[in-house]
């Protein structure tokens, strides 16, 4: 039988993306060692790793070429597609914001404002729902460079740690919505390999509710450690 393939987002979920399969057993020691290679055996299991561009992850998962992808929410707003959606990864997680120089008022006067941002749909459908005019204006990355040059007013981006937007001189003004990693599949490798895939997705569903309740145990830990030190 031809191997499950998963498409990985490249990059920022990457690495976290393979400590999971790592984490649920299998050996991903030829995705540690690619090299200049894209698709890569995991050797103790039926599974191919795909490593893609976010936006292409969701190509090649709506096609079929690959059965399952990890990508963002963030890439799953502006792509859209037709897959499902079947679990939320808990890692990754960052969030959509409205950024913009700070000291601004991005309510003042009457003029269009203007948005860049990666994500244009996401932006779009934001100032759609405020019922406010705005021209977007795309940008294909660094997009915190569009208000500093005075090409736009404010930007609609990502913020992880925020590190990117205050060694820039902008703020936050607004919070749209939190993003994270998501688990998506293909529709009918879903109905094809349903065994496989289920209980890939179970093995998967079971890890990301260890990790938070681990992180909940580590919180609950470190508060009452801070109670007994105030006593
Ligand atoms: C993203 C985003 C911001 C930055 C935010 O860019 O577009 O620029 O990360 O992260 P921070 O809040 O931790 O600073 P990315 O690194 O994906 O690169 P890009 O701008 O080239 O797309």
């Amino acid at each position: 039988m031809k191997p499950i393939r998963i498409a990985l987002t490249k990059g920022r979920l990457e690495e976290k993306s393979i400590e999971m399969f790592e984490q649920l057993g299998y050996d991903c020691s030829e995705v540690r060692n690619k090299g200049r290679r894209l698709i890569l055996p995991v050797k103790n299991a039926n599974i191919e790793i795909v490593l893609a561009k976010a936006a292409d992850v969701i190509t090649y998962v709506e096609n079929g070429v690959c059965d399952l992808g990890v990508v963002g929410k963030d890439t799953i707003m502006e792509a859209g597609g037709t897959f499902y959606e079947v679990a939320d990864l808990g890692f990754g997680r960052c969030r959509f914001a409205l950024a913009l120089p700070a000291g601004v008022d991005f309510y003042a006067g009457y003029h269009t404002r203007c948005i860049a941002s990666k994500y244009v749909n996401v932006a779009r459908s934001y100032f759609e729902k405020k019922n406010m005019d705005v021209d977007i204006v795309k940008i294909e990355g660094s997009v915190e460079l569009a208000p500093i040059l005075g090409l736009s007013d404010a930007i609609v981006d990502i913020v992880e740690t925020g590190t990117t937007l205050r060694e820039n001189g902008l703020v936050v003004a607004e919070e749209i919505c939190q993003v994270s990693a998501r688990l998506i599949v293909n529709i009918a490798s879903m109905k094809l390999r349903k065994a496989e895939i289920n209980e890939l997705i179970s093995r998967i569903e079971a890890f990301v509710e260890q990790q938070a309740a681990e992180k909940k145990a580590q919180v609950e830990q470190s508060v009452s450690e801070k109670g007994v030190q105030q006593v």
